[in-house]
């Protein structure tokens, strides 16, 4: 039996990308770029992969975590020097090895199975994925000979100008009987534009050999390398044209699909309607016969059915059936909300747990708050939960009812069925069943406004006096 070992190549410095992180760690769509390469790896039935890491590698690692075994290679001296520093690592049953280079992102899974069934089944000792571009710029291109077949890659930079017109490039996908690939690599030089080891020499050294070398045609887009920022917004374009053909196949509706921006961690339920500008990132789940956006961001949070959200940003939070959130509104991390509670606009919620039913309608801070059921929490409520040095809790139990413009003074509980009075600052419970009013009383003085009218008219004219 043979056995098909992934060698997943992601020690480059990424100097194109000029960033301080490693290239294989920029997000699209919510996932590393190496995310995407292992796992199609493992869709294709690549279970066993070598990472080949080096300078800052440790954070890949960290990453992709430990189900994977790792090579180093520090310094970077060409692709052809990281498949070398891998072999140390397969394990001593792999034959055959599929590599990959860790910045092409959009590889599907389909297509390297093809890769290593055809190389298997023509008992091809190099088998190289190749695709035809347009534009072949940055890539090595594929130089065959008159009968068609495979004689080696001219890197851009070693190129002539006959071998620049080709529009065949290797897309850095291989795979490769594991002899004789180790045996031609150690015949690879560094006598190139790039004084680097390239892997596609080993192509020309085997042909040399009088190996069968075969190659493979994928689609361009699909094998994409990932150099420049330009790249990563390139890729990621395409990434989100198949998330949200895959959304709407699943029977959610994206009224614009060119402005909603779903991370490839997130789930939507069907009959949910998603408007432009909505953004559903992170590890994200959404309920059925929702209705997000226009201009929404939910980030990590789980929503129910029947859940509307309209020009609101939602982290981290919990949202149940029903609800209805904004416009404008901002649930910060922490926060869960039973089955139809209301958020209106203007409402900042941190840290709560809201029970169901209640109504939090407008203009209203809520932070570290424990709220009941049936509660109405009226306009301008504030719960004072911060005195400078650390948190407190406010408790508001089923059935209150909290007059507009009230200061909750924390550590602080309305009883249940209790009512405050609006323009109340509470600093001592409010026993249940009971009114809690904190502000001075109301005085009114007959005849004020016309005996102020009268001072003023007396005052003015002495003054005129006085200047004449
Ligand atoms: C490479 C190929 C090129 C091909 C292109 C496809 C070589 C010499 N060239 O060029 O023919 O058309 O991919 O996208 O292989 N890496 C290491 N160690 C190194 C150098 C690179 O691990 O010393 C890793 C990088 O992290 C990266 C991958 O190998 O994931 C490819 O390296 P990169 O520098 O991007 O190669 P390209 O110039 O794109
Ligand atoms: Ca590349």
């Amino acid at each position: 039996m043979t056995q098909v070992v992934g060698v997943v190549l992601a020690a480059g410095q990424g100097k194109r990308m000029r960033s301080r992180h490693p290239k294989v760690l920029h997000p699209l769509a919510g996932k590393p770029m190496i995310e995407y390469v292992v796992a199609a790896l493992r869709e294709a039935g690549v279970e066993e992969q070598v990472i080949v890491i080096g300078h800052q590698g440790e954070s890949v690692r960290q990453a992709l975590g430990e189900g994977y075994r790792y090579a180093y290679q520090d310094p970077p001296r060409g692709t052809g020097d990281a498949v070398l520093k891998a072999e140390a690592a397969l394990p001593a049953t792999a034959d055959t090895l599929l590599v990959v280079c860790g910045d092409t992102p959009l590889l599907q899974a389909e297509t390297l199975r093809r890769l290593f069934e055809q190389h298997l089944a023509a008992g091809a000792q190099a088998t190289l994925l190749t695709a035809h571009r347009d534009d072949p710029a940055g890539y090595g291109r594929v130089i065959r000979g008159a009968d068609g077949r495979v004689l080696a890659v001219v890197e851009e930079q070693d190129a002539g100008t006959a071998e620049l017109a080709v529009q065949e490039v290797n897309t850095g996908i291989y795979c490769f009987a594991r002899e004789a690939l180790f045996s031609a690599l150690r015949e690879v030089g560094t006598d190139n534009a790039q004084g680097e080891y390239y892997l596609p020499d080993a192509l020309a050294v085997l042909v040399r050999r009088g190996a069968r070398v075969a190659a493979l045609e994928a689609a361009a887009e699909e094998t994409m390398g990932i150099n420049s920022r330009a790249d990563l917004a390139a890729a990621t374009a395409v990434l989100r044209r198949r998330i949200n053909a895959a959304l709407m196949t699943g029977g959610v509706t994206l009224v614009d699909p060119a402005t909603t921006y779903v991370d490839a961690t997130v789930e939507v339920g069907r009959d949910t309607i998603l408007h432009p500008g909505t953004f559903l990132q992170g590890q994200t789940v959404v309920g059925e016969e929702c209705e997000i956006g226009p201009f929404t961001t939910v980030r990590a949070s789980r929503l129910g059915n029947h859940v509307v959200v309209q020009y609101a940003v939602v982290v981290e939070s919990e949202v149940g059936d029903g609800c209805q959130i904004g416009p404008f509104a901002y649930l910060r991390p922490g926060t869960r909300l039973a089955a139809r509670v209301k958020v209106g606009d203007f409402v900042e919620i941190k840290k709560c747990e809201i029970g169901e039913g209640t109504k939090v309608p407008h203009l209203t801070y809520l932070g570290d708050a424990v709220v009941g059921r049936g509660v109405n929490i009226g306009a301008g409520t504030i719960t004072c939960n911060y005195d400078g040095e650390r948190k407190w809790p406010t408790f508001i139990e089923d059935e209150a009812f909290i007059g507009s413009n009230t200061n909750l003074v924390a550590p602080v509980r309305v009883g249940r069925g209790a009512v405050v009075g609006a323009g109340s600052t509470i600093t001592k419970n409010v026993p249940p069943g009971s009114l809690g009013v904190a502000r001075s009383r109301q005085a009114n003085i007959a005849g004020w406004p016309a005996k102020k009218g009268r001072k003023r008219a007396e005052k003015d004219e002495k003054e005129e006096g006085e200047n004449a």
